[in-house]
């Protein structure tokens, strides 16, 4: 059973400079709601309760987002703003939060083998908060509600897992002008399913003529615990960075490794026009609920 959710969070969050320079990425409100909250949200949906962010310098304001506040708590009792803390109230409540500190920022995959103290030997859940996926039908595609009971990103990942008991990667199709920006996967479809795949290759951020296809990675994993020890023989690659997907390369070679094309949508908010974008969605959203 997997239990604990990883959150990469130590990240410079360059894109978003000067926004970025005292304020983590992953605080960066959409709407009322930053961006980590949203993730941890899709962990508790998933089932996960344990959660293990990983931070560094200038992320304090994550570990305080997820404590009690008391003076806040004094000052707004009783009054008609209480009601705003009750979503992060229940968060605190349901779930521990653990926290290490990355202390040179040398690449995802770095970030996860920093995790390894808070994960121990099972398979575990990776979340980027900076990819906000939600499942909630747009209620902008066709003048529908959105179908609020949807399951999460998550929630689908892990019933692949439970079928095929591997590592898990989440997949979507994006412009092949696009595969620059993504770990690109190639694959063959099993169990005569049109939306998960047996990985056969991976590549970081190739160019279109190199990419094996347009199937890209997303900010969702399922990793099994060999992937410490595979991170720990990791040579830096591209952007002298310790890649993830050098990592599950391995794993694939050995057919460990499944693609799922999710049900959903995903808004990459670490970019601004992807944050624009997901406000846009969750404000139109939020008004004709
Ligand atoms: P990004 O590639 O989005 O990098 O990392 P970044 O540094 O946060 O943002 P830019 O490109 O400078 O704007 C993907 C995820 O991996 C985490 C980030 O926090 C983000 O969630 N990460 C990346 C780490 O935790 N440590 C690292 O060394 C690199």
């Amino acid at each position: 059973m997997i239990k604990k959710c990883l959150f990469p969070a130590a990240g410079y969050g360059t894109r978003f400079l000067p926004a970025t320079k005292a304020t983590p990425k992953e605080m960066l409100p959409v709407l009322t709601k930053p961006l980590i909250q949203y993730g941890v949200e899709e962990a508790v949906e998933a089932g996960l309760h344990t959660m293990a962010i990983i931070t560094g310098r200038g992320k304090r304001a994550i570990e305080d987002h997820f404590d009690i506040s008391y003076e806040l708590e004094h000052q707004i009792k009783g009054t008609s703003k209480e009601p705003l803390l009750d979503e992060i109230r229940s968060l605190i409540g349901q779930c521990t939060f653990s926290y290490t500190r990355q202390l040179e920022m040398k690449g995802l995959g770095h970030a996860i083998l920093t995790g390894e103290t808070l994960i121990g030997n099972e398979p575990f859940a990776v979340i980027l908060a900076d990819d906000l996926c939600t499942n909630d039908h747009s209620p902008m595609a066709n003048n529908e509600l959105p179908i609020t009971d949807a399951k999460g990103i998550l929630s689908q990942m892990i019933e692949v897992y439970e079928k095929y008991q591997c590592s898990i990667v989440a997949i979507e199709e994006v412009p092949m002008d696009q595969t620059h920006k993504y770990g690109v996967i190639a694959g063959k479809p099993v169990d005569n399913t049109t939306d998960i795949f047996r990985v056969t290759d991976m590549v970081e951020k190739p160019e279109p003529k190199d990419a094996p296809t347009n199937m890209a990675i997303i900010g969702r994993y399922i990793l099994t615990p060999d992937i410490f020890d595979i991170l720990r023989g990791i040579q830096p690659g591209k952007g002298g960075e310790i890649q993830i997907t050098d990592a599950l390369l391995e794993q694939a070679k050995q057919g460990k490794v499944i693609a799922y094309k999710f049900k959903g949508q995903r808004f990459d908010c670490g970019s601004v026009d992807g944050f624009v974008e997901a406000t846009n969605y969750f404000y139109t959203r939020s008004v004709q609920k």
